[in-house]
């Protein structure tokens, strides 16, 4: 099936001549696909995708195109404010399936709403994990295009929190006129990161209508209720986020799992797109979906790490300590990079802050 045969019936219902105006100009990209019934077709060679048309009357807004290059000739690359920090191979490597147990109220609100997504998730996505020894139906085989599936959805949702505390935090300290102690950057940081996540798996499928549907819906909800959420208790919203990553873990985890075992041969040896390998500096030798998973696995690790730890501090005086320059450097303080995870506790004493201290401006 032609990948653009998954948008037909849209276009086919504006005007149909475009349906076939769009499949020539896209005649180009060398396509292998098979049929979409998630939402989304599969490219396993998409990544030279390039907005050169043959001669077309078709306009501009009616082909989706993924990232075509700037059309000024003065532009030769866009940079980015936030490089990405480097990992090595044996940190990625690693990196566990871990989990905070909740130890009060909050802590199990948050986890019941993790739980819930997580269920509905699932159930959006075909997804279920089989207990030691169960043999799943098999409906519930997971496939490329059903991981796929799974982390474009998972992805469009998870740059929304960062998003919306970096934004309500930056809020706050224009109305208050106060200091936000290094908070923002690492937020926004993280809603880039995932960004990353999902412009990166683009590059491998292309969503179908119904996926766009179900995460329009999901951002149209999931953005609102983060929102006042976070109004009202940014604290349970990190803790939230903290538990959200876990599951991100997992799934990554699970994925490489599959890979690693054979049962998704199209990823054996398929190449990580170039917006990765430029992202995450993937050196030479370590540029293949298996990798660029590790990759994303070990971001997800981190996004955990930093919110679980988010959740434990005073949200309004506490310095950042992700951002922090401390006193003393050589005791273990919490960096950008992986190397100091610490796979369960994120207790406050343990990220080695002094007692909350309030910072004068
Ligand atoms: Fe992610
Ligand atoms: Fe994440």
């Amino acid at each position: 099936m032609n990948t653009l045969s998954v948008r037909a019936p849209l276009r086919a219902a504006v005007r149909p001549q475009y349906l076939q105006l769009a499949v020539q100009t896209y005649s180009g990209i060398a396509a292998t696909t098979f049929n979409p019934p998630c939402g989304v077709s599969k490219r396993t060679s998409a990544f030279s995708l390039t907005s050169k048309r043959p001669i077309s009357s078709t306009r501009q807004n009616q082909i989706t195109e993924y990232f075509p290059p700037p059309k000024t000739p003065n532009v030769k690359e866009v940079q980015t404010a936030w490089v990405h920090p480097v990992y090595t191979e044996s940190q990625m490597q690693n990196i566990r399936i871990a989990h905070r147990e909740a130890s009060n109220w909050s802590d199990w609100a948050a986890l019941g709403t993790v739980r819930i997504f997580r269920w509905g998730m699932d159930m959006a996505t075909g997804y279920r994990h089989p207990k030691p020894g169960e043999e799943l139906p098999a409906i519930f085989k997971m496939t490329e295009k059903k991981w796929l599936s799974r982390f474009i959805f998972l992805e469009s949702v998870a740059g929304v929190p960062g998003m919306v505390g970096g934004m309500l935090r930056h809020l706050r300290s224009l109305r208050k006129m106060k200091r936000d102690n290094g908070w923002i950057e690492t937020l926004l940081e993280e809603a880039f990161n995932e960004r990353m996540h999902l412009l990166t798996f683009l590059k491998l499928a292309e969503p179908g209508w119904f996926m766009r549907l179900m995460v329009i819906g999901a951002q149209g909800v999931f953005f609102n209720g983060f929102f006042l959420s976070y109004l009202i208790s940014p604290r349970i919203c990190h803790r939230f986020v903290g538990y959200l990553e876990e599951e991100a873990v997992i799934t990554y985890t699970r994925a490489i799992e599959e890979l690693e075992a054979g049962k998704l041969p199209q990823w054996n040896d398929l190449d990580a797109p170039e917006i990765a390998i430029q992202y995450w500096q993937m050196p030479e030798g370590q540029r293949k979906m298996k990798d660029l998973l590790f990759f994303i696995r070990a971001d997800e690790a981190k996004h955990r790490e930093v919110n679980h730890t988010l959740a434990n501090l005073k949200q309004t005086i506490d310095p950042n300590p992700y951002q922090t320059e401390y006193s003393d450097p050589n005791r273990n303080h919490p960096t950008k990079g992986i190397d100091n995870l610490k796979p369960e506790g994120w207790e406050r004493k343990e990220i080695f802050m002094d007692e909350p201290r309030k910072v004068e401006v």
